[in-house]
């Protein structure tokens, strides 16, 4: 019988991907997916170290499968348990130490080595290289399909944000070929994709080179978007996440000529304070970022704005959290992630000691998230009697309910007697809820 295997992602899209690729290297290699972790061969957690929550969470799934492991021993069977992901590249000799039912640790950058420490008994139990090249190489055609994917263009970073553990579990930045990205991309339009998202920890310094006419170019986001864009079929891209120092005219640019290219941009900030700004090694100020948006928008005027922000690194005063909360309001964000401080091993910011306290944190992230709350809310309305162009992804949950997404990212909920999956249709915005938008279908 056919030895099954369990997956599960923790973190961002960078995991998802690296999980879907994890999935079919097991089904090429005779595995098949299982929900059911209990009764699984083989067990993966891919896992996330951007905060400690995300790492407690999965040593507390690993003490869940151990008992799960000593069952199914006792039952006569086995199962391999693989810490796979950025943990297991920064913590890999912490994690066999703490727990012996671990198998393998194998890093972001180690995937390929899957079938074989499988199909091996006895072997070394730590694979945490930075091979970015052989990672890539080794993913075979994709065996999911979707109107929506995600492909990988960029790993690692080299801007050294002082909170940050990406360049320590992701390492140096690491740019796909141009013709790899290609090829993967015309295989998930072929199969059905509309939409493809473009990631990477840092994918505004996309950076390769391609041969044309037998001369040498060099290739950066706004070329692979033009290149991609030639995809027959292919309606959307997007790319996610940027550094605000990598965003040049051309890109710009770029969004102006391409109607593939999605008005929709993802901006990190992290905070207003230029005081923090500076301690965060971000490398620019609260008004170089306010004025690259005013000037994107002079030239985009539908691009919409998302960003990434951190609540009580250390130091930060109420005057520099205010500085935050100002930044909110003059930019104005179509949606926003925020997260309170977490101090990582190894990073720069964590030999700090000047933390906040938990109750100001905690008030912090909860104002800085009503705001952003209520300027989603705000943008979503500006929507409400418009006719708005929507890709759709799927069923929803009601009879001939279906769902898919504006330009600028937001879920729209309409009914249709037909199948309209795939199909970019024209919905006239009536109601929405806390996340969602409701519309008409026009004919
Ligand atoms: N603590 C809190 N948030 C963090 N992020 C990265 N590192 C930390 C940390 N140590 C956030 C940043 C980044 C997003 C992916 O996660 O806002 O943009
Ligand atoms: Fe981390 Fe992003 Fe800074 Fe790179 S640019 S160190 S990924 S926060």
């Amino acid at each position: 019988m056919n030895r099954s295997f369990y997956i599960k992602t923790y973190g961002c899209q960078m995991n998802d991907y690296d999980s879907e690729k994890m999935n079919d290297i097991l089904l090429n290699n005779g595995f098949t997916k299982t929900n059911k972790v209990e009764n699984s061969d083989v067990a993966i957690l891919n896992t996330c170290h951007i905060r400690e929550k995300a790492s407690e969470k999965m040593y507390s799934d690993l003490g869940r499968l151990s008992v799960f492991k000593e069952n199914r021993i006792r039952a006569g069977n086995n199962m391999q348990i693989i810490v796979a992901g950025c943990v297991a590249q920064a913590e890999a000799d912490e994690i066999l130490k703490r727990s012996k039912s671990v198998d393998f640790v194998l890093g972001p950058q180690n995937f390929h080595v899957l079938p074989k420490i499988l199909k091996k008994t006895k072997l070394e139990k730590n694979f945490t290289n930075f091979l970015s090249e052989e990672k890539f190489k080794s993913f075979p055609a994709s065996n999911f399909k979707g109107v929506s994917r995600l492909i990988t263009i960029q790993e690692g970073c080299d801007k050294f944000c002082s909170f940050c553990v990406v360049p320590y579990t992701r390492g140096a930045e690491f740019s796909r070929p141009p013709e790899d990205i290609y090829a993967e991309s015309q295989d998930l339009v072929n199969t059905g994709a509309s939409e493809i998202t473009l990631l990477g920890q840092n994918v505004s310094s996309y950076k390769s080179k391609i041969y044309n006419k037998s001369m040498e170019k060099e290739v950066n986001l706004s070329d692979l978007c033009r290149i991609l864009s030639k995809i027959k079929g292919l309606k959307r891209i997007r790319y996610i996440t940027s550094h605000p120092n990598d965003i040049k005219s051309d890109l710009i640019n770029e969004h102006r000529n391409n109607k593939k290219l999605m008005p929709f941009l993802h901006l990190p900030v992290q905070s207003g304070s230029n005081k923090i700004l500076k301690d965060m090694n971000r490398k620019h100020s609260r008004e170089d970022y306010i004025e690259l948006v005013n000037s994107i928008r002079s030239d985009i005027p539908d691009i919409a704005f998302s960003s990434d922000f951190i609540v009580a690194y250390p130091g930060e005063t109420d005057q520099d959290f205010e500085e935050t909360i100002d930044l909110i309001q003059k930019v104005k964000f179509a949606s926003s992630y925020s997260f309170k401080y977490s101090p990582r091993p190894g990073t720069k910011s964590s030999l700090k000691n000047e933390n906040v306290d938990e109750r100001t944190s905690t008030n912090r992230l909860k104002k800085i998230q009503e705001l952003l709350l209520n300027q989603q809310t705000n943008f979503n309305d500006s929507f409400i009697d418009k006719t708005v162009e929507v890709l759709v992804s799927s069923r929803a949950k009601k009879n001939n309910q279906f769902v898919g997404r504006t330009k600028h990212l937001q879920p729209v909920h309409f009914f249709s007697s037909k199948n309209v999956i795939g199909k970019t249709l024209k919905v006239k915005i009536n109601n929405r809820t806390s996340f969602s938008l409701h519309g008409k279908l026009l004919n």
